[in-house]
């Protein structure tokens, strides 16, 4: 895919099918985080890859009750959650940039995948301290994130059509609400 067509066509994916991902492109996916950039280069983020569908299924039941909405993680056959390293936080303007480091990582892996026909979808919506415990975290970092990746299923479930039209994924404002040119 071209990367035009790689930004103006990726879109979330909540149902996913059973095709594992080779091991060769979850590296080449991995990479595309890895060589994002990041302020005074501190690569703050660190990627824990749950793969398989036992540990798949024991991350959504550590998502606590929040995280139940995001119960279709379990048909992706990878999740990867999006660490911050705080140790490694770059401050500016009173702003902790290691949100937005380890943002721009996960959302060019999520390019990366896509750019393969892999889908993926953001989700913040799961416990942060139960996920900590389940994996028992260094205390210096935060969850930013976490994803499923997986090849898109031929026909798209009933919950992810419901959570695409009540977010009204498809919308977006127009030019001349976001831009302005002085
Ligand atoms: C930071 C962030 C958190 C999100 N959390 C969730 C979530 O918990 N569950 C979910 O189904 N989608 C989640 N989304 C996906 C958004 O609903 C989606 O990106 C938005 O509706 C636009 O749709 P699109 O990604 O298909 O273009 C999240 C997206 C972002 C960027």
């Amino acid at each position: 895919m071209e990367t035009t067509e790689t930004i103006f066509t990726r879109h979330s994916i909540r149902s996913f099918s059973a095709d594992p991902i080779p091991p060769e492109i979850l590296d080449e996916i991995l990479q595309a985080g890895r060589l994002a950039p990041s302020a005074q280069n501190r690569q703050p983020w660190r990627f824990i890859v749950i793969q398989g569908a036992d540990k798949v299924k024991s991350l959504s039941v550590n998502c606590g009750l929040i995280g139940l909405s995001n119960f279709f993680i379990r048909s992706a056959p990878v999740v990867i959650i999006a660490c911050a390293d705080t140790k490694r936080a770059m401050t500016i303007n009173k702003q902790d940039y290691y949100l937005v480091d380890t943002a721009i990582a996960f959302q060019q892996m999520m390019l990366q995948a896509w750019n393969h026909g892999i889908g993926s979808c953001w989700l913040a919506a799961f416990s942060e301290k139960k996920i900590r415990t389940w994996l028992d975290l260094p205390k210096s970092w935060r969850i930013v994130g976490l994803s499923p990746f997986g090849y898109p299923s031929e026909k798209k479930s009933f919950h992810a059509k419901l959570v695409s039209s009540f977010a009204k994924s498809a919308d977006r404002l127009p030019m001349t609400e976001i831009v302005q040119y002085y």
